[in-house]
């Protein structure tokens, strides 16, 4: 193993600003996902699955192995006769079910000869193997054509811990089994300068790891979601983090509660098991206090940075639709500047605003989620809303120098894949 000290990179953190998210405009046909229609398909009637993390190589690109598609999900079991999750009208109440899945919330994988219909796997790493209870959102990355696999995630209550742990895909006619995932490495946690800590900040974030290899100066690095460090209540929100306003929006409330950022860490090691912390990316304070699952997309030179958002996370005075926001450089530390203007490249639209989450952009274009909830014909249905846990269909976009466009729409959980490896 290969150490290295690579001294302090230049890296001045970009701002998100609130004049920058004064131009969201949800309903943008450009930027908004298609209505999904209640009557949906589910993957499966005893899970819930949520966050898709696709197999993929350090480059970003999603990869099937022998000819099987592999996708990752969190995911927890689905309640319908435990009386725990009985109403006092003796219905099942699925909304309080999937609203407590993060507190259960497991790794599952599922394979597939199409992108599509995907079946069943289990669960990654047996129980007792994850040191918490709560195995959150990260990556699975093909290493080489033996088949290693390191499964980047997040180690959650107690604490929240960016881990890895390393296993192998094994294939089949039949299907596809992940083998080992048994020691689980713990990487690095916030550092309270930096990153925002739990003891600074009871509701921090920091969290869904996303390793890659830079196309231009070839080292290995990380993204994650983080919180810029600092008491809670004691950010400020200046001139630079509100931006050019115009006259009557220079009034920030109690918006110095938001402070979200997209973390990153580059590797001493060319394995990516000893990381140094750098300064954030890109901040938001003022303006957001989640910047979710962040992950690039390398095109045309440029560095596509894209990362999930809530409407509930934004600050006083600032609001946009929940979906995937995104921000463009020349290289790697930036400056970054919003996509469309405003950030938003996908959003849900007003009429259905948590139809779908946790959007992953994958660097052909094509964009997977979840359902969330989903308002229903209550005539035909007797129910005002119906809870997803399963795959949204896929939409394309077109990524066009600053701009972005919906092009397509393809099938629930299409993700196909965009090299095949062959295990030797
Ligand atoms: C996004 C997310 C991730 C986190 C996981 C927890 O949907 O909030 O940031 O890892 O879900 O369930």
């Amino acid at each position: 193993m290969k150490t290295e000290k690579l001294g302090q990179l230049p890296n001045q953190p970009s701002l998100w600003t609130r004049a920058d998210a004064l131009k969201v405009h949800t309903d943008d046909p450009t930027t908004t996902q298609p209505l999904v229609h209640w009557n949906f398909p589910v993957l499966s009637n005893e899970v819930f699955i949520w966050d898709t993390m696709p197999l993929r190589d350090m480059d970003g690109n999603v990869a099937s192995v022998n000819g099987w598609s592999v996708i990752f999900t969190l995911t927890a079991d689905r309640h319908p006769n435990d009386p725990e999750y009985i109403d006092k009208n003796g219905m099942y109440d699925i909304s309080r079910d999937w609203n407590d899945r993060h507190g259960r919330a497991k790794m599952y994988y599922w394979f597939s000869r199409t992108g599509k219909d995907w079946q069943w796997g289990g669960r990654v790493m047996a129980e007792g193997v994850s040191p918490t209870t709560r195995e959150w959102a990260g990556s699975p990355i093909l290493l080489n054509d033996r088949g290693e696999v390191d499964l980047y995630y997040t180690a959650v209550t107690p604490g929240a811990t960016i881990v890895k742990v390393r296993g192998r895909v094994v294939t089949t006619e039949h299907g596809v089994s992940m083998v080992g995932f048994e020691k689980v490495k713990p990487l690095f946690e916030a550092d309270g300068k930096m990153y925002q800590t739990e003891a600074q900040n009871p509701f921090w974030g920091f969290r869904d790891p996303w390793p890659f290899r830079d196309p231009k100066d070839g080292k290995l690095y990380m993204l994650f979601e983080g919180n810029v460090a600092g008491e809670r209540g004691s950010h400020v929100v200046g001139k630079a983090e509100i931006g050019d306003v115009p006259p009557g929006y220079e009034n920030v409330g109690n918006s110095r509660f938001q402070t979200a950022c997209v973390g990153i860490a580059v590797a001493r090691d060319e394995d990516g098991d000893d990381w140094e912390l750098l300064p954030p990316l890109l901040t938001a304070v003022g303006v957001n206090d989640q910047t979710e699952r962040p992950h690039f997309l390398f095109q045309d030179g440029k560095y596509y940075m894209f990362t999930i958002s809530h409407k509930f996370t934004y600050a006083d005075g600032v609001t946009g639709p929940d979906g995937v926001y995104g921000f463009v450089a020349d290289s790697l530390f930036g400056p970054y500047v919003p996509l469309n203007g405003s950030g938003l490249v996908l959003g849900n639209p007003s009429s259905q605003p948590f139809q779908t989450y946790s959007h992953y952009v994958m660097p052909n274009g094509l964009v997977t989620s979840f359902i969330d909830s989903v308002p229903t014909d209550e005539l035909t249905t007797g129910m005002k809303f119906r809870i997803g846990g399963t795959e949204a269909p896929t939409v394309g976009i077109k990524v066009k120098g600053q701009q972005t466009f919906v092009v397509a729409e393809y099938d629930y959980g299409y993700i196909p894949p965009m090299i095949d490896v062959t295990l030797k």
